[in-house]
């Protein structure tokens, strides 16, 4: 029997690491799965919540990391990781996403010669000023097998010399948590709870550093909440960081004074999706929304330069905006009277990608003398 380490740390990180636990425990001998949670999101609005709702099991190991500098979170999570891993001496190593988690766990998993897989590898958004393009590049570039979501991850992974072998094109196992969830979230009450209907609302998320955290960019995002909000409601569950930021520069004020905002707590997954699914616009610099927007076919702004996600623009609802405010404001007037990109669902997007993971691992590990 196998034993397999997965990692989570941050709030995307839960939808993608529950689909495949769920997949492996299909092969009860062949594998022992454990889950190690770094604490670096804790607040039971960013964490629990989601192993609750998507029925992840309690994690195995909770590091206790919490916030910090880039070098203190990503230093305090190896240090602790080091501990597990000597501990349980795994035959491999499952990191997901672009998160300080990621890239920490991987770097201590190669440097003790365990195998690590990377799923969502080969993104690109050609930005190194992203904290996450230094971990998506590092991480692939120590990565093992390396699970791909969309065509560009082959083409990149490639490109920098990736070994072929190490490359799968899987799909996008953060679909597989929103297919199987999708029935569930049309139950939530969160519609009636905000007196809502479907179609009249503009669902907002963004908390980007280079979106929120000087205040000009803080400015920008209040000035298009304040013209939209001329024309209909928006909806803004506001993640920690903004909340951190708007506080730093007194802008508290001037976004409660905006009629037609309704600002929230972060959302659990179930009510998130039911809303995403419901709304006539998206406006986000998340990464997942752009994707889970593709697949429902809702339109969505993502105020961004550039996107890791270029299928989500080529053949999804996705369009980038960049910080233009201008452009944000006219886009979305545009959306909001039914100037909509129609798209289409991305190949292997199909809510079956973890069970291919799986799969390969099955075959990849039984071949492996470790
Ligand atoms: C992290 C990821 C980002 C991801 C986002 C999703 C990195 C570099 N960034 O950004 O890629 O899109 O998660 O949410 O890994 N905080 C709390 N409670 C929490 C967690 C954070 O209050 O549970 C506050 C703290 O003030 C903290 C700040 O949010 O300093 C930032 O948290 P951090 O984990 O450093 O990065 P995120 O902005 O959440």
């Amino acid at each position: 029997m196998k034993t397999i380490i997965s990692v989570v740390g941050a709030r995307p990180n839960f939808m993608k690491v529950a689909p495949l636990h769920k997949a492996l425990q299909q092969y009860p001998t062949a594998f022992r799965h454990l889950i190690v949670h770094t604490g670096q999101h804790y607040d039971p609005a960013m964490s629990k919540v989601f192993f609750d709702e998507l029925e992840l099991p309690k994690p195995d190991f909770y590091l206790g990391v919490g916030s910090g500098s880039h070098a203190q979170q990503t230093a305090k999570v190896m240090t602790e990781f080091e501990k597990v891993m000597e501990l349980q001496r795994p035959h491999l190593v499952v990191v997901v996403g672009d998160v300080n988690s990621t890239i920490a766990c991987s770097l201590v998993s190669a440097k003790m010669n365990v195998p690590v897989a990377h799923v969502e590898a080969g993104l690109r958004s050609f930005d190194r000023t992203m904290p996450e393009e230094i971990n998506r590049l590092l991480t692939d570039s120590i990565a093992d097998y390396l699970f791909v979501s969309e065509p560009s991850g082959v083409v990149n992974l490639k490109r920098e010399g990736v070994d072929e072998k190490k490359i799968f094109f899987a799909g996008n196992i953060m679909i597989d948590s929103l297919v199987s969830h999708r029935e569930k979230a049309g139950r939530s009450t969160i519609m009636k709870d905000l007196e809502l209907t479907p179609g009249s609302f503009i669902l907002v998320t963004l908390h980007r550093p280079s979106n929120v955290d000087t205040k000009e960019g803080l400015e920008s995002i209040l000035s298009v909440f304040e013209r939209l909000a001329a024309r209909t409601t928006i909806v803004f569950p506001m993640h920690p960081r903004t909340k951190k930021m708007l506080s730093r520069y007194n802008l508290e004020q001037r976004i409660e004074a905006i009629k037609n905002l309704k600002l929230l707590e972060p959302l659990g997954y179930l009510d998130f999706l039911h809303l995403m699914e419901r709304a006539k616009l998206v406006l986000t610099d998340s990464g997942g929304i752009q994707e889970e927007t593709t697949f429902f076919g809702i339109p969505c702004l993502t105020m961004r330069e550039n996107t890791e996600r270029p299928i989500t623009v080529d053949t999804g609802t996705n369009i980038l905006c960049g910080l233009d405010t201008d452009l944000v404001v006219q886009t979305s007037l545009d959306v909001l009277s039914g100037k909509v990109k129609k798209g289409s669902i991305p190949e292997l997007w199909d809510g079956k990608t973890a069970e291919r993971i799986a799969k390969i691992l099955v075959q990849q590990l039984s071949s492996e003398t470790k």
